[in-house]
């Protein structure tokens, strides 16, 4: 199966962790289609840890989805979920257990894909905890990856092994359509800025068919949930991870309430420019022109169209520059770049050094083109 722009959708994690359960996961579903985010985009609905017992059915090898949470099995779920027109996801790991101790895929690759597709699972995140210590992770995620496409059913694999072990040189190779690149997000500043910065110069690995997943959107947590902080994050510092996520190419997987979240962080989540940005069909990576205090990041879009992302990680508001000469405009090319704010709708136009005012903890998306002086 061909993924060609980044999956889009909702986990249970950042909100739920452990804590969800059949009747949770439909009024999750009702909010996706009710609020807006399916007809955005979000069309993934993706149950993570703790959806399985501890042990296997004795008899069919198969996992058991837990009493507890789904008295009546995992397929009423799944069709309650495809009949809202959304696209089911499950979790399991390369490990004999899971990260939170249930169990995992190790040796039944075959076993749990071959059940995945006959109850409609079409997309599978792989976690990588405890595998047995002298077993290779390629090798691990390399069965899962056979096992899905042998299975008969079109399934997203999202792989998830953190970006241990140089991933970004094989996981493309092995079938996998998403990857993990880093560890768990946390809702608060550092984590998302240190997780973005640990990319920046890996993304040349990120191309259509194979994504480099900076983890779950935390937009919108206001500090609550299962990933949550005491740090209240203001909508400048939600807006920069958003609009770093949609330039990046990463993967669009929420993990707000999205029954709850507010208007305003579902209006940004749900903003058709910054998703278009994300999804944008020739799939390049960004490429950083100032990568230190002052972080400015551009793309080459489909059809000419260039976007640039300036963010000021500072508690004060600074003009930031951006130099058309670093994406490659002269003086005597007979262009300027002609810009557009994505979320206010100022225009810029520049063939010199251009100077753009960015809030505090916040940042600017441009997005525009060359036109004649
Ligand atoms: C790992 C993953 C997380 C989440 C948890 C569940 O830490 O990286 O995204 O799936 O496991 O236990």
């Amino acid at each position: 199966m061909i993924v060609r722009t980044p999956p889009m959708g909702w986990n249970t994690w950042n909100t739920f962790g452990e804590c969800y359960n059949e009747e949770v996961l439909r009024e999750i579903a009702d909010a996706l289609v009710d609020r807006g985010f399916a007809e955005a985009g979000y069309n993934h609905l993706i149950i993570d840890d703790h959806w399985v017992m501890e042990h296997r059915d004795p008899e069919t090898h198969r996992l058991i989805p837990r009493p507890g949470k789904f008295p009546n099995g995992i397929e009423p779920v799944v069709s309650y979920v495809h009949g809202k027109g959304l696209k089911f996801g499950v979790y399991s790991c390369v490990g004999a257990r899971t990260c939170g101790a249930k169990m995992g895929s190790f040796e039944y690759e075959f076993t749990d894909a071959e059940w995945f597709s006959e109850i409609g699972v079409d997309y599978l995140k792989h976690d990588y905890c405890l595998r047995p210590e002298k077993s290779n992770g390629e090798t691990l995620y390399r069965r899962m990856a056979l096992a899905l496409r042998d299975s008969g059913r079109d399934t997203v694999f999202a792989a998830c092994n953190w970006g241990c072990d140089d991933v970004w040189s094989w996981i493309r190779s092995i079938g996998a359509h998403t990857y993990r690149s880093t560890g768990d997000i946390c809702d608060n500043f550092k984590s998302f800025t240190d997780i973005f910065r640990s990319q920046v110069f890996k993304l040349g690995a990120s191309a259509s068919g194979c994504f480099n997943d900076l983890d779950m959107i935390t937009v919108g947590m206001d500090g609550e949930g299962n990933v949550g902080t005491s740090e209240l994050l203001t909508e400048g510092v939600y807006r920069t991870q958003f609009c770093v996520w949609c330039m990046f190419g990463s993967p669009l997987i929420l993990g707000c309430d999205v029954r709850t979240v507010k208007d305003k962080y579902r209006d940004l989540l749900c903003n058709s420019e910054l998703i278009r940005i994300n999804q944008d069909p020739e799939c390049r990576s960004p490429f950083p022109v100032a990568f230190d205090d002052a972080l400015v990041f551009c793309r080459l879009l489909d059809g000419g169209d260039i976007a640039v992302l300036l963010i000021n990680v500072n508690d004060n508001a600074c003009n930031m520059s951006f130099l058309p000469y670093d994406i490659g405009l002269t003086e005597e090319s007979g262009y300027k770049l002609s810009m557009k704010d994505v979320l206010n709708g100022d225009t810029f136009e520049a063939s010199d050094i251009m100077f753009v005012p960015v809030p505090p903890k916040d940042c600017r998306m441009l997005r525009g083109r060359l036109v004649r002086k």
